[in-house]
């Protein structure tokens, strides 16, 4: 065991780490060093861009970037860029754009942006003293963070509402300072983590000196100050709507009234019960992360926010709410969005400004509508496989294709199992049995899968 540890790890070159990496886990390690070594970018200088992003690094990991285009969206036509590895989420993700595009297109409607961080601290003191002395606290604030704040003011954001919240009746003498931001075109982590920095030393320096909080002021500690990734008042609404007649083509099974009713209340099943809720919301992610991800945005954070927030009136629920009224049929998800289009890894990945680029380098704003657009088609694509044909088919096509290029398949064996597995169900077995079989066919199958 003592050999699997290392100190001075991150002192090592790439090769050194490689080496030792592959020498002490991996069995065949020259082949495995070699294997991953061939990830590493021919171009060096990009090479070199892409390793300050992590620590630690020894090659790159390649995911697929994607397109999925004819997307109509507030009238404009976008091919959305979408980083995934999952098969058939871009293809459905296409199909529902260029459903929808016949029928008016998605709408997307950005309701809030603003953005949160959390002073957190204690004081034994009384509280009413600290509120009588708020005003004056949140001046200093406002002045000490001048420095920070200035740029992001002349761009037309800032810090915006500070409150003080007493939470000393779940946890004795704990408190916080939640402060609104506003952060423009950025997401804006490190604008909102310095300024509240910069308020933590305020605050305890205020506490310490000020009159009304004697004798206990120097006792205020700041626990820490970090901004929330909840961000309920940071929402975009994607919408599609038509009559339901216009859903005729929707899929050969139903007509465009019975699908209408069972794709509504497919979203409904998603809205009583978390278990379906969960998978429903995956699907909706699956579209939200690749555009997130395909512009260096902060999935993490994304999907963590996402989550809570379906979570927000005390049961896990769909985002995503379906209508059928009057003939007319209404798709609509509400998406709390904390994106950017400037700063972080945005500009510096060059896919990810590739990816801006390729959606005519949005704003902010501009880009939570196409996410949120992208989440809804995706949602609207998976609800429509499943109450019609399921999902295998499409998954299965997809599949089999990768099976039949992993086992070396010719062209003409892939045509054939293609055929054969029309009304079969995939399994690496059984393709490798019926490539074995193949007439013709001289023993193409030897990987292991
Ligand atoms: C698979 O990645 C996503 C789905 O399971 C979503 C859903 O069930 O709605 C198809």
């Amino acid at each position: 065991m003592q050999e699997k540890i290392i100190s001075g790890f991150s002192k090592l070159t790439k090769a050194e780490k490689l080496t030792w990496v592959t020498r002490h886990y991996v069995a065949d390690a020259e082949a495995a060093a070699g294997e991953i070594a061939g990830f590493t970018h021919a171009d060096e200088r990009l090479q070199q861009v892409l390793d300050r992003f992590s620590e630690n690094t020894v090659a790159n990991y390649p995911m697929p970037f994607g397109i999925a285009p004819n997307f109509l969206i507030n009238g404009r036509v976008y091919a959305v860029p979408m980083v995934i590895e999952e098969s058939s989420v871009v293809a459905a993700a296409s199909s529902a754009a260029k459903f929808w595009l016949a029928r008016g297109g998605f709408k997307a409607e950005v309701l809030s942006t603003v953005k949160l961080g959390q002073v957190h601290f204690t004081w034994s003191g009384d509280p009413a003293r600290l509120r009588l002395a708020f005003a004056e606290l949140e001046s200093r604030l406002r002045l000490d963070a001048a420095y920070l704040t200035e740029n992001m003011e002349k761009r037309g954001g800032g810090v915006g509402q500070i409150e003080l919240i007493d939470l000393s009746d779940r946890e004795p003498g704990l408190f916080q300072l939640r402060i609104a931001f506003e952060t423009c075109d950025s997401m804006g982590a490190n604008f909102i983590n310095s300024v509240l920095e910069q308020f933590s030393a305020t605050l305890e320096e205020f506490a310490a000196a000020h009159p009304a909080l004697q004798p206990d002021g120097k006792d205020l500690v700041v626990i820490m100050a970090i901004l929330s990734n909840y961000t309920p008042e940071c929402v975009v609404r994607a919408y599609v709507e038509c009559p339901v007649d216009r859903l005729a083509g929707a899929c050969k099974e139903l007509g465009p009234a019975a699908f209408a009713e069972k794709f509504r209340k497919a979203v409904r099943i998603a809205q009583v019960d978390p278990y379906r809720a969960v998978t429903h919301n995956k699907g909706i992610f699956n579209g939200v992360d690749a555009v997130v991800l395909a512009t260096a945005n902060d999935f993490r954070a994304i999907e963590a926010c996402g989550h809570a927030y379906a979570a927000r009136d005390g049961q896990y629920r769909s985002l995503s709410n379906c209508t059928v009224e009057d003939g007319l049929f209404r798709f609509w998800a509400d998406l709390p969005l904390a994106v950017g289009t400037v700063g972080g890894l945005t500009n510096l990945h060059p896919l990810a400004r590739r990816s801006l680029d390729i959606l005519g380098n949005p704003s902010a704003e501009e880009l939570m509508a196409i996410v949120a657009c992208t989440g809804l088609a995706q949602n609207f694509a998976a609800l429509r496989s499943l109450i019609t044909t399921g999902i295998q088919s499409g998954h299965m096509k997809m599949h089999l294709a990768n099976i039949l290029h992993h086992l070396g398949a010719g062209e003409q064996e892939t045509r054939e199992a293609i055929e054969h597995f029309r009304d079969k169900t995939v399994s690496f077995a059984a393709v490798r049995e019926f490539l074995n079989s193949f007439s013709g066919n001289a023993g193409v199958v030897s990987k292991a899968p």
